[in-house]
This record gives structure tokens, C-alpha cells and sequence, in this order.
């Protein structure tokens, strides 16, 4: 699993993360609805990268869809709960797993039909992500936002995008799709967003 787990040893993020994961009971495997959504647009043949991806649905929607899967997040309990699962619905050999700090790792330049980022926000990853998507395929990010902070002060102010964030950030040649708030979701506001590359 990944590529180079042994200096993500004392990460903090890798601590917090596989500390949350290995204390719960169930995970549901549920895909995010922004997955859902990627896959019906009928994107370009292609891989698929989900990113902080986390025990991914999405990543087991997009592999039952065909695609190959890059699945990157830092929590090595994530990873072994998706690389579990992946081998009980028959789709490990769609799905690979990298335990990667997102803020060194950097996906293939148009290497992905589809780039997914749920729950995380990082300027320079969505910048990379942005740049790894194929011409005519999609980038989804779902990421809080600043009035998150307003309801949890302790929110670090880089995990949520600004005003305008993230659209205002795709380079050109994107055009959005979809843009909406979710003001009272259970950990804070959010902002979805799905734009496709022009082909
Ligand atoms: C809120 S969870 C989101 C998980 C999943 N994408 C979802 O929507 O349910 C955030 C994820 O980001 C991962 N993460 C946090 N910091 C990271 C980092 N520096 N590099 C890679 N992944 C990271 C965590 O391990 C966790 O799985």
C-alpha cells in the first residue's frame, strides 16, 4: 500500500485520521452523491482518483462502474477498511490504494476522467487535482466553508474555502456544473461542486 507509509509514521493527520476510523462501529460504504452524479454524466474512458477518499464508496461505485481507481489518503485504517471491502465485492483489481500526505503527492497531469475530493481542502492539492483531469472529464469537491468556522471557531481556517472558493480557483477552461451550500450539514456548512473540462 502506498509509497512511502514509513515516513507518514508520526504524520499527525495519519494519527487523528486512523484514530477516528479504527473507533468506529460500522462504516456504510455509502458513495458520495457527487460520485453518483460524475458517474451518470458519462465522462471520457478513464481512470478515477479519489482523493483523502477515506473507506470510499465512491471509489467501490466508480470500480463496480469499470474504472480503474487511484484511492489516496494518508489513514492507513481507511485504506485496509477499502482495500478490504474492494476484495469482498470482487473489485480489488479495479481499485488501487496509496497512503500519501495529499500536500506531497501529485496525481498525473489529464491522467483522470474523473478527480474527487470529498470532505478536504487544500489550495495546492485542488490546483493539482484541477490540472489531472482529462479533457472533457470532471472534478468534484466538496469542502467546508468559512461560515463552518463561525459555528466552530476551533476549525483550522486553511481546511475551509473562501468566498467565491473553490470555482473561482478552476483554471480556465473549466465550466461548473454544479455549485450549492449546504448550510446545516452535521460537521459544518459545506460547498459542493462539480465542473467538467472542456474536450
Ligand atoms: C472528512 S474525511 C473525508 C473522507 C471521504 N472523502 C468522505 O467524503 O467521506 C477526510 C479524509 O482526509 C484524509 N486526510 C487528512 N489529511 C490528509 C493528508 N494530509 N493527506 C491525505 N489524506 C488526508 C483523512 O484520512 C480522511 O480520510
Amino acid at each position: 500500500m502506498g509509497d512511502a507509509p514509513g515516513m507518514l509514521a508520526g504524520h499527525p493527520d495519519r494519527e487523528r485520521w486512523n484514530a477516528r476510523y479504527e473507533g468506529r462501529d460500522a462504516v456504510s460504504f455509502e458513495p458520495h452523491p457527487l460520485a453518483v452524479r460524475a458517474l451518470s454524466l458519462r465522462p471520457p474512458d478513464g481512470p478515477v482518483a479519489d482523493l483523502a477518499c477515506g473507506p470510499s464508496g465512491s471509489a467501490l461505485l466508480a470500480a463496480s462502474a469499470g474504472r480503474r481507481v487511484t484511492a489516496v489518503d494518508i489513514s492507513d485504517v481507511a485504506l485496509g477498511l477499502l482495500a478490504r471491502e474492494a476484495s469482498r465485492r470482487g473489485l480489488a483489481g479495479l481499485i488501487t490504494v496509496v497512503q500519501a500526505d495529499l500536500r506531497a503527492w501529485r496525481p498525473d497531469a489529464g491522467g483522470y476522467a474523473i478527480v474527487l475530493c470529498t470532505g478536504y481542502w487544500d489550495r495546492a492539492v485542488f490546483a493539482a487535482a484541477a490540472g489531472a483531469v482529462t479533457a472533457g472529464g470532471l472534478l468534484g469537491w466538496e469542502s467546508l466553508t468559512d461560515a463552518a468556522r463561525r459555528r466552530r471557531p476551533s476549525l483550522c481556517a486553511g481546511w475551509c474555502v473562501g468566498p467565491g472558493e473553490p470555482a473561482a480557483l478552476l483554471p480556465p477552461g473549466f465550466a461548473v456544473l454544479d455549485l450549492r451550500d449546504v448550510p446545516s450539514a452535521p460537521h459544518g456548512a459545506k460547498r459542493l461542486m462539480l465542473a467538467r473540462r472542456e474536450a
